[in-house]
């Protein structure tokens, strides 16, 4: 793995624990980096299931999630020993400076949220949960005065909400809070699924980080084309296999299937082939280490409440300040 970039500040980044697997949008959008950072400067990462209430409704689904996401942060290679890794709700802390930071909030901000439009526009049932998502995770951020936030270009508009109240924040309380910072990758950009469109639990369209082996190939497989025949020649930068291909791929072997490719007399099912190689090999030591902690439950628990006793320190620190700037509890 290339040497971690060096960013100033405390680094934070959630997950929500609402489907079955970390995906490789999750994998490759954010949580790849997580890991850089995590030897190069002081972070936190956070399993965030008040988040997932807002679509998981079965408390054994969400605790089942809970311990995959658990699992894959530390598959990965996220050390609890230099990183805070912790569960959102074992900070109730996090509500109450929620609510705090609600009542500063402009209302029209939260209705142009593409999350929310984009929960409309499926024809989700649009709970109030799925309105405030925005609010939570900004209290996610200021809570612990992070300042470095790494997530994927889809999160771009709630980090910027953050800002917003956050500076909002100061100027009416005082200066409390750090103005975070987006770190979001550019190239990485947003990571197709199945039917090239954004890789997401939410479109069943995802290929799983911790997949079986056949699971993984048939998932491949499966990647949406074009209809060119077999010796029509192609363009890889419009072709998702590629797409995918180019995270996995040494640039020598990227440029031979770039050939390919172009060449004509490469069917779609060879290059889904060498993409299936590429990921299995990166792949494999990673689900063997995710399916032995999850054989070891009571560890992952015990990891999330160590987490989330550091996490407390913090967390104490900006709401004692803050409750006494606003006014509320003891004088
Ligand atoms: P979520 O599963 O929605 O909690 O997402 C966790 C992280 O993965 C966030 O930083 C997202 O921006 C990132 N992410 C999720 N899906 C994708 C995708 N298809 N492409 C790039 N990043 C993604
Ligand atoms: N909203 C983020 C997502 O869906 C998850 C999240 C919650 C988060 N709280 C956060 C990300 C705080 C970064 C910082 O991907």
């Amino acid at each position: 793995m290339s040497k971690g970039p060096t960013v100033k500040g405390r680094v934070l980044s959630g997950v929500q624990p609402s489907g079955g697997q970390v995906h490789l949008g999750n994998y490759l959008g954010a949580m790849k980096r997580f890991v850089e950072l995590s030897k190069t400067a002081e972070t936190l990462f956070c399993v965030v299931d008040l988040h997932a209430l807002t679509s998981v409704k079965e408390a054994e689904k969400l605790r089942d999630y809970t311990r995959s996401l658990t699992a894959a942060y530390l598959a990965i290679g996220i050390d609890p020993e230099e990183t805070i890794l912790f569960r959102q709700s074992d900070l109730p802390e996090v509500c109450e400076l929620s609510w705090y930071l609600t009542c500063n909030f402009p209302l029209g901000l939260l209705e142009r949220a593409h999350a929310l439009k984009d929960a409309k526009a499926r024809g989700d049932t649009v709970n109030s949960g799925l309105m405030f998502y925005p609010i939570l995770m900004a209290a996610d951020i200021l809570l612990y005065r992070a300042e470095q936030i790494p997530v994927g270009a889809d999160q771009k508009q709630h980090i910027e909400m953050t800002r917003e109240i956050a500076q909002k924040m100061n100027s009416v309380y005082g200066d409390l809070f750090p103005i975070p910072e987006p770190l979001i990758e550019e190239s990485t950009g947003v990571i197709p699924g199945l039917d090239g469109r954004k890789m997401s639990k939410s479109y069943n369209n995802y290929i799983g980080l911790f997949e079986t082996e056949k699971a993984l190939e048939k998932k491949v497989k499966r990647i949406v084309t074009d209809s060119l025949g077999v010796e029509e020649k192609k363009d890889p930068e419009k072709c998702s296999v590629f797409k995918l291909y180019k995270f996995f791929a040494s640039k020598d072997e990227q440029n031979a299937l770039a050939n390919k490719y172009r060449a004509g007399g490469m069917g779609y099912g060879v290059a889904k082939q060498e993409l299936f190689r590429v990921i299995n090999l990166e792949l494999s030591p990673l689900r063997a280490s995710y399916d032995s902690w999850m054989a070891r439950p009571d560890d992952l628990e015990d990891i999330l409440l160590q987490g989330a006793q550091k996490a407390r320190v913090l967390a104490f620190e900006t709401l004692s300040e803050l409750r006494s700037a606003l006014g509320v509890g003891r004088y």
